[in-house]
């Protein structure tokens, strides 16, 4: 458990979030989609390639969580991937979950599978040179929704793959979003989110999982993207560290957000605001965003060779901003920076 608990110290060292580069072909085939890139194996190898092979990014980026297609790809010259993320100095994640499919009994709500031979996929993982691993588990909010079956059955299966990431040799993230689709006010986000991580934690003890080596990987308490009412900044960053305070431990060394679909910049400003807000903090509270890290560059890139090193400059800046602000330090002047 040694081991595990310097590896969960090292991935939220000061100034480091995560890159999730960890999309489901189906996911990023949407992103893809979306500025007219074609949604081969060989465009997603090029394109993870071209945001790994960004120079000088492990100064803010402790550790990447690739997909299993990646894990078992190579560069252009043979390197296998994973070991140009080692080579560079960041640590090598694995997505483990096998999706959210629908929950029987429970219209229009989730839960996430792939327990079934995790303890072997997760030894093969390991001799692949992952070090941490994640699970997403997805919690939608609607009238009467969630119920406590849904919220329940995730928070079991969480549990059950942290349990056997840890007696695998692997830091999990345990990742319980509560998604930002619908109209529902930010109050209504933190009674849920506030449920969901209660219920997390629950299950995580039961399963005598060492919190000591876990990390936890929540969504903000935000405003639904459809609610009239939009919470600001500050307000987003004192819920949510009031959520987090009311149910994560303070043995847990690390939150690192997700993005869940707000603006980039957004996104950075709240996680700013939380880290210089009055008041106990005691984990250190990071990022591993997809969407906030990679809008920018893929926009950059749109399949396009010629316009790699504009892309990965493009990543550099993002990651830069929010390595800012996981210290509490990001300015807007920041984002006028232009880099090398
Ligand atoms: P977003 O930051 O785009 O929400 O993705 C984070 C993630 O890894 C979802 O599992």
């Amino acid at each position: 458990m040694r081991e595990l608990v310097a590896t969960a110290s090292s991935l939220v060292a000061p100034g480091k979030g995560l890159l999730a580069a960890d999309e489901s072909p189906a996911t990023i085939g949407r992103r893809f989609a979306s500025v007219g890139v074609e949604n081969t194996e060989e465009h997603r190898r090029a394109y993870r390639q071209m945001l790994l092979t960004t120079k000088g990014i492990a100064a803010f980026i402790s550790g990447v969580i690739l997909h299993d297609e990646t894990i078992r790809q190579n560069a252009a010259d043979g390197t296998p991937l994973a070991r140009l993320v080692e080579g560079a100095g960041m640590i090598v994640g694995i997505k483990v979950d096998e999706g959210a499919k629908p929950l029987a009994g429970s219209p229009g709500e989730l839960v996430t599978e792939g327990l079934d031979g995790l303890r072997t996929r997760l030894v093969a993982y390991r001799q692949l040179g992952a070090r941490f691993a994640k699970w997403r588990a997805v919690i939608q909010i609607a009238p009467g929704l969630p119920t406590p079956a849904c919220v329940l059955a995730n928070a079991e299966a969480l549990a059950r793959y942290a349990a056997l990431c840890q007696e695998n040799g692997l830091v999990p993230i345990v990742e319980p979003e509560v998604l930002i689709d619908g109209d529902h006010t930010i109050e209504r986000c933190f009674e849920v989110t506030e449920a969901v991580q209660h219920a997390v934690f629950a299950a995580l003890y039961r399963h005598h999982v060492e919190l000591e080596a876990t990390l936890v990987k929540p969504s903000m308490v935000l405003s639904g993207n459809r609610c009239a009412q939009q919470a600001g900044v500050t307000e987003v960053a004192t819920a949510t560290l009031r959520c987090l305070r009311r149910t994560v431990p303070a043995a847990v060394p690390g939150i690192l957000f997700l993005s869940g679909g707000q603006p980039a910049q957004a996104a950075t400003a709240h996680l700013n605001a939380m880290n210089t807000l009055p008041g106990p903090r005691p984990w250190t509270l990071s990022f591993s965003y997809s969407r906030a890290l990679q809008e920018a560059p893929l926009e950059t890139w749109k399949g396009d060779a010629a316009r790699a090193a504009a892309a990965q400059t493009a990543l550099y800046h993002r990651a830069k901003c929010n390595s800012a602000a996981a210290t509490g330090r990001y300015t807007t002047a920041l984002e006028g920076e232009s880099h090398p």
